[in-house]
């Protein structure tokens, strides 16, 4: 068809009073149900509530620029020859045979949502990026920094991520590809990192690093004749920052902090503020406590979006659906452990123990929604808490071939027990590169939603800082501060999936089937 592949491009048409299509902008109307609940005396009190909402999405999709940090590693180089090999459609032989370019992987480029029925009552599945228009990863403008100044044919190879008869084809793209160079402060990273670190900002005035970076952010721009950046931190895993009052606990003091070059400000956190102070979002794909809470705040007070944590891949993905399938039925887990090894430079830099102690700490968390969600199952007399046991090991012969193994250990009824252990090997860089390039895709998407309630006479609003909708793909879901996160899988893609239906006129999915059940 003819604009398929391409930014905007839409198939689908619903037709219902809900929606106006302008121009520029799909307007729609929305009632949001839920139920307002309170406990009084064991018994649940709840009473159903019902608020409409205008919604607005601007349909042109902006010419938009995805600025990396960690352009260099294996993330960065295995997504920018991605997007390479699709734009330009590059074939390539394997010991298998020919494969073309695809975006497997991608919930934005290769998953559908159901829109409804035929007229025989069979599900009908529109692909997912053609239901309002959505920026196509073949437009994504691809820049960024590395601490490592390698251009990026030779981070491709250096990565050992892709077929040879691939990387031959693309080198001549990439090799014109040189990353910026980085805020590099050791003490954030582990100190094996050390030895890639060429590319480096000079000086240790951190002021002067957040101007650097906000100058780089508006040349880039400038030079591309971008309408939209996204910045997103793909490189290392950096340890925690110590929380401080008068440091890091309030914008003001964050800002003060920096002015004043603190030691515990980290780059990322440099990173996170100048592209808040240049309103451009950003998007943290990995565990350390980038987002402190004056860097929340300070995106609050600008109204630029944030989202995070920490790519949710593979062992933390399944983990977000088997425990909840676990808990939903009813089963009681009580003890996962899960362990790792990896072979890539991501494992060489968590062999460092508070690097370590980042990732452990967000895979850790996956599981607390759905022990909160059964008190049935998790209470005073059985225990609150499950065993979750969490290893990390660098083998460095098996690459970007990420082994994970997990055991998860429940109780089922009259003292019975349940385990169900697995294993999943996978190549890591292939798996994790989709979800930036959904992160970015529906990062854009949400920052041209707005909405307001029903008959105010309010402008439109944009959707809070923190951008929890990206859940999906993160394994520590960064949420506005007073909520809790969302981790199940299922929970979080229908939280998504409903926007989209609601923005062109639908209703939230329905399962009920009555076209089937009723007589
Ligand atoms: P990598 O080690 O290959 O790449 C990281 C890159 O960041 C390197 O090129 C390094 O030179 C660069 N870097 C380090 N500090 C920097 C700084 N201050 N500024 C600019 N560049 C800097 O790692 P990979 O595999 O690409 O993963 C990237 C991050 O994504 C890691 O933190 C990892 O934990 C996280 N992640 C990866 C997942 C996956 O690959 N499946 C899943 C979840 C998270």
């Amino acid at each position: 068809a003819p604009g398929y592949g391409k930014s905007g491009f839409t198939t689908v048409e619903v037709q219902t009073d809900k929606v106006r299509v302008a121009d520029d902008a799909i307007y729609s109307t929305y009632a949001y149900e839920n139920a307002v609940v309170e406990k009084v005396d064991g018994k649940y009190k709840v009473k159903p509530t019902v608020q409409e909402y205008e919604f607005k999405l601007d349909t042109k999709v902006p010419k938009t620029g995805l600025l990396l940090v960690g352009l260099g590693g294996n993330n960065g180089s295995t997504l920018t020859a991605a997007v390479t090999a699709n734009r330009h459609n590059i074939s390539f032989n394997t010991k298998n045979g020919k494969i073309e370019p695809n975006y497997f992987g991608s919930v934005t480029q290769a998953a559908t949502i159901k829109l409804g029925i035929d007229a025989n009552g069979k599900d009908v599945y529109a692909p997912f990026n053609e239901i309002v228009p959505l920026l196509h990863p073949n437009d994504f403008v691809i820049g960024g920094w590395d601490i490592s100044k390698l251009n990026l044919a030779g981070a491709m190879q250096r990565a050992q991520v892709l077929d040879y008869d691939l990387q031959r084809q693309l080198v001549k793209h990439l090799e014109q590809i040189v990353p910026l160079p980085s805020i590099y402060y050791p003490d954030f990273i582990a100190a094996n990192q050390s030895e890639r670190a060429d590319n480096l900002i000079p000086g240790e005035d951190k002021w002067a690093h957040v101007e650097h970076i906000r100058k780089d952010i508006r040349e880039f721009k400038e030079k591309n004749d971008l309408d939209k950046v996204i910045v997103l931190w793909t490189a290392n895993t950096e340890r925690y920052a110590d929380i401080i009052e008068g440091v890091n606990d309030t914008a003001d003091n964050l800002l003060k902090a920096v002015k004043e070059s603190h030691s515990e400000v980290s780059p990322s956190t440099i990173f996170a503020i100048a592209s808040i102070l240049e309103g451009v979002p950003y998007i943290n794909g990995s565990p350390q406590n980038t987002f402190v809470p004056g860097c929340i705040e300070l995106a609050e007070k600008h109204n630029a979006f944030i989202g995070g944590d920490d790519f949710k891949s593979g062992q933390t993905k399944l983990k977000s659906v088997l425990a909840q399938y676990l808990v939903d039925a009813g089963i009681r887990p009580v003890s996962v452990a899960s362990y790792n090894h990896l072979g890539n430079n991501d494992g060489y830099n968590l062999s460092a123990p508070k690097q370590f102690r980042s990732k452990e700490i967000s895979k850790a968390s996956v599981i607390d929604d759905m022990i909160e969600s059964n008190q049935i199952l998790y209470n005073d007399k059985y225990g609150k808490t499950v065993d979750h046991c969490i290893v990390i090991k660098y083998v460095p012969a098996v690459g970007d071939s990420k082994v994970a193994m997990d055991e998860y250990h429940s109780e089922l009824m009259l003292g019975g027990h349940n385990t169900v252990s697995i294993h999943n090997v996978c190549e890591d860089s292939l798996l994790a590169t989709p979800l930036i390039i959904d992160l970015v895709v529906v990062s854009e998407f949400l920052s041209r939603v707005t909405y307001k309630k029903k008959n105010s006479e309010e402008d439109y609003h944009q959707f809070h800082s923190v951008l929890s909708f990206l859940s999906y793909w993160l394994k520590a879901p960064l949420t506005r501060p007073g909520f809790d996160p969302v981790n199940g899988l299922n929970k979080q893609r229908a939280g998504l999936e409903n926007l989209i239906r609601g923005l062109v006129g639908l209703a939230p999915h329905n399962d009920l089937k009555l076209e089937e059940r009723t007589v």
